[in-house]
């Protein structure tokens, strides 16, 4: 079947890429150690594991058109694979909160559907060229063909949302793809502004991607009619996950390697997007250091990457952003507390891990 052949090849791309957790700091290893030391990502999903070829086949089916070039942009990206990160979650939720029926799986693929919109769209704005791994959907199709595609991902996954027949889950993902849109907006009116606050560049951070884990902790708690309060706590855990990994997307862009992230390293700095190891600089580095770093943002220049990547590592500012992404995993599974014991609570406690250890 073609859904598991594809599943397969990237569940493989993802045995093959191993954590570091040598990359991790002395500082923070200690915050590290209440959990896991490090978690297997290839097993993550183990709890899931039936639940995910259900997604991936609902994937496969939705993803149709007979528009040849629909067809060619949507399947390029979707076939690259992907950490699959959200529908997980939409997944893990549900089975958490005792869901039985199969609406988990379609929500899950809707997540996926949006995510995927949001990446092709994401890749224009920031004129990057490489991502999982592969040159991207506009360095292959261009611009137009990304935009138009992307667009159609996401009504596809409106479409879909609607057969599931919840008015309460449609107000949910209405809401979090309108914040979404915000926040790149957010963040492309902050583009080359180095006077950026980390709280302004938190709140871009939790509107454009804290907002759908956000959307999928709680979808999974609506399907299993989980009580107002579990509802809140999965929606908590979303928003904190969801926080602490662009943290870490963001440390990573410094700190990274290619053949892991699948993606450039400086695709940031060249956009001029002041991140949070950028803005530690600024406020808390040398004189000469906040300089050459204010100057590299203001002119969105990537010539000055290897001056820039020394400036952000001497300084310390890849371990304060680690460190509050750390932070944000943890208050994300303390928010679990009020769910009841289960393997697939267990699975969300290690995938707050995974989302700050992680390498890719
Ligand atoms: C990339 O998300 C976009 C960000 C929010 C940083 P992922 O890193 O989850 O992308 P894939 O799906 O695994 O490629
Ligand atoms: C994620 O931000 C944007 C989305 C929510 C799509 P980035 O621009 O940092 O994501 P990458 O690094 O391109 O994956
Ligand atoms: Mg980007
Ligand atoms: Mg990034």
């Amino acid at each position: 079947m073609e859904c598991l052949r594809v599943r397969q090849e990237t569940t493989a791309r993802f045995h093959a890429l191993p954590l570091t957790p040598t990359d991790v700091p002395p500082n923070i290893a200690p915050l590290l150690q209440h959990s896991t030391p490090t978690v297997d990502f290839a097993r993550l999903y183990a709890p899931i594991d039936a639940d995910m070829i259900a997604v991936d086949a609902v994937v496969r089916a939705r993803l149709h058109s007979d528009v040849v070039l629909v067809r060619q942009v949507a399947e390029y990206i979707i076939s690259a694979g992907g950490k699959r990160m959200r529908p997980a979650l939409v997944l893990l939720s549900a089975n958490a909160c005792g869901y039985s029926g199969t609406c988990h799986h379609d929500l899950a693929a809707v997540v996926e559907f949006i995510h995927t919109a949001t990446l092709l769209h994401d890749d224009v704005v920031d004129e990057s060229s490489l991502r999982r791994g592969r040159d991207t959907a506009n360095a292959m199709f261009g611009n137009p063909a990304s935009v138009l595609v992307g667009d159609f991902l996401y009504s596809r996954a409106f479409q879909i949302m609607v057969g599931v027949g919840s008015m309460r889950v449609m107000q949910v993902l209405a809401d979090a793809t309108n914040i979404i849109a915000e926040g790149e907006v957010l963040q492309l009116m902050n583009c080359r502004n180095a006077d950026i606050e980390v709280n302004e560049y938190l709140r871009v951070i939790r509107y454009k991607t804290a907002k759908l884990f956000e959307a999928a902790g709680r979808l999974g708690a609506i399907l299993g009619s989980a009580s107002p309060d579990i509802e809140d706590a999965m929606a908590a855990y979303g928003t904190h996950i969801g926080t602490a990994f662009q943290l870490i997307d963001d440390v990573l862009d410094y700190s990274g390697h290619e053949a892991e992230t699948g993606k450039h390293l400086g695709d940031d700095l060249a956009e001029g997007k002041p991140t949070l190891p950028l803005i530690h600089v600024i406020q808390h580095g040398s004189p000469q250091q906040a300089a050459l770093v204010r100057s590299a943002i203001e002119n969105a220049s990537g010539d000055s990457f290897g001056e820039v990547l020394a400036a952000v590592r001497s300084s310390g500012a890849l371990d304060v952003a680690r460190r509050h992404g750390v932070e944000e995993a943890e208050t994300a599974k303390a928010a679990l507390a009020p769910l009841p014991d289960s393997m697939f609570k267990e699975t969300l406690l290690q995938l707050a891990d995974f989302a700050v250890q992680r390498s890719f």
